[in-house]
Parts: structure tokens; C-alpha cells; sequence
């Protein structure tokens, strides 16, 4: 007897309405929207509302997957949320997404590889539906980022924005379709050119974090960009062959929306033509763990994806961590 396939059975995606753009930064900081259009190819981005929390970010783009799966959050078996701006360190924002939605069957975890998350979430999800102990596996994206972007800092401010994006699995019989292959990839020796080092056991909470003003991200911008374009190609060609697939195969390609220039840069290495490429990085900057879906959802409501269609998906992130993963739609 073969194995179920891990259906994509639904996908939503959530972005807060209040707008920041490359003008309003530059009252902020030292910046030009020249500056940040050239290098990143990023005109604005989304901030959630005060009072609104990742696990609300996550709820509105649950609800949307969801609804399109006609799958009721009681029919869930587990929810991971990938995620690196929980609304605290514990509970999980699974757990408080778990109880918005009232999915009272479904146990529920976060998990961080950082940018990479939705596509590590996305993985293990497809394991349990493919194992058979779920039925049923919501997976999130979704990220707060304005609230550990550090708003003096004009070498990381102008990068990041909030959002969420969600899919949900389920045991379907044909190989064919849904999630076809994963790779996962770390490497913790370059953990500090990405990181976010006050508030774990490392540097608790103190004056002395808070003077450092360590409750922030930090990057090395320089150091990632070269380590990224590598890694993404690594994890992309890794995905491909696990999925017995070449580019040729692949009806659009969704890159996490970090830069555009790191997007091109793998566009070529694979040998894949910008209309193959699907980019909103423009519209919401880095959003992390949540870059990933909010782009699947687009390509899927804009019609550039069908069903029947196979996406090749990609990210990087801080660990450092790659993942590529092949769906089926
Ligand atoms: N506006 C204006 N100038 C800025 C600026 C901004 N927002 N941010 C940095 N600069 C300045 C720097 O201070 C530096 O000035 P200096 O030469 O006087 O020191 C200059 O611009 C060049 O900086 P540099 O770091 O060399 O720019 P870059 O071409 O590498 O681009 C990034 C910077 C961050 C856009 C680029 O390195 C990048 O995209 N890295 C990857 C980041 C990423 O994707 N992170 C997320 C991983 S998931």
C-alpha cells in the first residue's frame, strides 16, 4: 500500500493595512527611496497595528486557507506556525492561534528556522499526513517583524515588513500532487551575521540588553547576501532532483522575498527566466516566515499557478538555514 500525498489543500495570506513606503522612511532615517529601490528592489512595506499580534496576523490568513479548503478549524489535527516574533516566548502563537480559531482537536507547536520556517513547518507537516497520523495539518507563516526591527539601524529597518501566509495539508491519493519533495539545510557556524541575540538564556532581559539595545535584529548584510545566493541554489537543485524534476518542469518558482538582487542572482544560477519568478518583494519586503506563502497565495489568486502546476519554492534564512521544498498544486 503506498503512502497518502500531503495535498495542498487550501492557501490564504494576511497583510496588515497600514502602508509604510520608501518615502516615510526617509523622515525616519539616513536614507533615500533611490537608496533602497537600487539595492533591494523594496518600495514599501506592511506594520501591523498596535494591539495586533502575530497569532492575529496568523488567524486572518488560517481563516482564508481554511475557507478555500472547506476544511473547519475543528477538522485540524495539528498546527504549527512557523514563526521567529512569537507574541511571547511561550505559549506558542500555535497555541494562541489555536484558541482564536477554536480548533479544539488540533495540537499545536511553532517553529523556528527563521526565514526558512514556513518551509520547514511545511515539510513536517506533510510528514505527519504522509505517515497517516494527521489527517488534516494547517501550516503558517507569520511574523511581527516591526516589533525587533530596530528603527534607528537604516542598514536593516528598510528591509523587513509584518504579514502572514497559510496552507492546508491534507491525505490525498494521488502521488502526483502536493508536497513532492523537501530539502532542509543548516549551518549554526555563521549564526552570527543573522540573529537577534537579547531576551533568550544567552543575554536575558536587562538594563544592560536594553542599553545594547540587543532586543533587535542584527545583520550582517554583506555576509548573508553571499552566503544566501549559494545556499538558495544548493537547496533549489536538491529539491529538484528529490522531486525527479529539472527547471523545465517547474511552472513558476516562489523565492523567499529578501532582495531583489539575491532573487536575480538565483534566477540565473538556475537558469530560469524572470517570468518563471514570482516576486511581491516590491510591495512587502522581508517578511520571513511569511514571505513564502503570502507569495504562493498571490501566484495562486492572480492565476499564475493552476492547479496541476509545479512550484519550486526556496528560501534562506538566519541559523544560518536554506530549504527548498516542490509542491503540486
Ligand atoms: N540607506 C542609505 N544608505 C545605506 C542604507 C540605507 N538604508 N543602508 C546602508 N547604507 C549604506 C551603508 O552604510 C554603506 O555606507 P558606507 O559605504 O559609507 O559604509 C553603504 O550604504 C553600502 O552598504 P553595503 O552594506 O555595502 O550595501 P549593500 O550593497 O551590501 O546592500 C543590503 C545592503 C543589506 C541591501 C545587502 O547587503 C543585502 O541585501 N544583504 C542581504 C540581506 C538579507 O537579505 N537579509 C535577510 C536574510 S533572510
Amino acid at each position: 500500500m503506498s503512502l497518502p500525498s500531503a495535498s495542498i489543500l487550501g492557501v490564504g495570506s494576511y497583510a496588515p493595512s497600514r502602508v509604510l513606503t520608501n518615502t516615510d522612511l526617509e523622515k525616519m532615517v539616513d536614507t533615500t527611496d533611490e537608496w533602497i529601490l537600487s539595492r533591494t528592489g523594496i518600495r514599501e512595506r506592511r506594520m501591523a497595528a498596535e494591539g495586533e499580534h502575530t497569532s492575529d496576523l496568523a488567524l486572518h490568513a488560517a481563516r482564508a486557507a481554511l475557507n478555500r479548503a472547506g476544511v473547519t478549524p475543528q477538522e485540524l489535527d495539528l498546527i504549527l506556525v512557523a514563526t521567529c516574533t512569537p507574541d511571547m516566548i511561550f505559549p506558542s502563537a500555535a497555541c494562541f492561534l489555536q484558541a482564536k480559531l477554536e480548533a479544539v482537536h488540533a495540537g499545536a507547536v511553532d517553529m523556528n528556522a527563521a526565514c526558512c520556517g514556513f518551509l520547514y513547518a511545511l515539510s513536517a507537516g506533510s510528514q505527519f499526513v504522509r505517515a497517516g497520523s494527521c489527517k488534516k495539518v494547517l501550516v503558517v507563516g507569520a511574523e511581527k517583524l516591526s516589533t525587533i526591527v530596530d528603527w534607528q539601524d537604516r542598514n536593516t529597518c528598510v528591509l523587513f515588513g509584518d504579514a502572514a501566509g497559510a496552507v492546508v495539508l491534507g491525505a490525498g491519493d494521488n502521488p502526483a500532487e502536493g508536497v513532492r519533495s523537501f530539502f532542509l539545510g543548516a549551518d549554526g557556524r555563521h549564526s552570527e551575521i543573522l540573529r537577534l541575540p537579547g531576551g533568550g538564556s544567552c543575554h536575558p532581559a536587562s538594563a544592560e540588553t536594553l542599553e545594547k539595545r540587543m532586543h533587535y535584529l542584527q545583520m550582517s548584510g554583506k555576509e548573508v547576501f553571499k552566503l544566501a545566493v549559494t545556499a538558495m541554489q544548493r537547496a533549489a537543485q536538491k529539491a529538484l532532483d528529490q522531486a525527479g524534476m529539472t527547471p523545465a518542469d517547474i511552472a513558476c518558482v516562489i523565492p523567499h522575498q529578501a532582495n531583489m538582487r539575491i532573487v536575480s542572482a538565483l534566477g540565473d544560477k538556475l537558469g530560469l527566466p524572470e517570468d518563471k519568478i514570482f516576486v511581491n518583494l516590491d510591495r512587502y519586503g522581508n517578511t520571513s516566515a511569511a514571505s513564502i506563502p503570502v507569495a504562493l497565495d498571490e501566484a495562486v489568486q492572480m492565476g499564475r499557478v493552476k492547479k496541476g502546476d509545479n512550484i519550486l519554492m526556496v528560501a534562506f534564512g538566519g541559523g544560518l538555514t536554506w530549504a527548498g521544498s516542490v509542491i503540486t498544486l
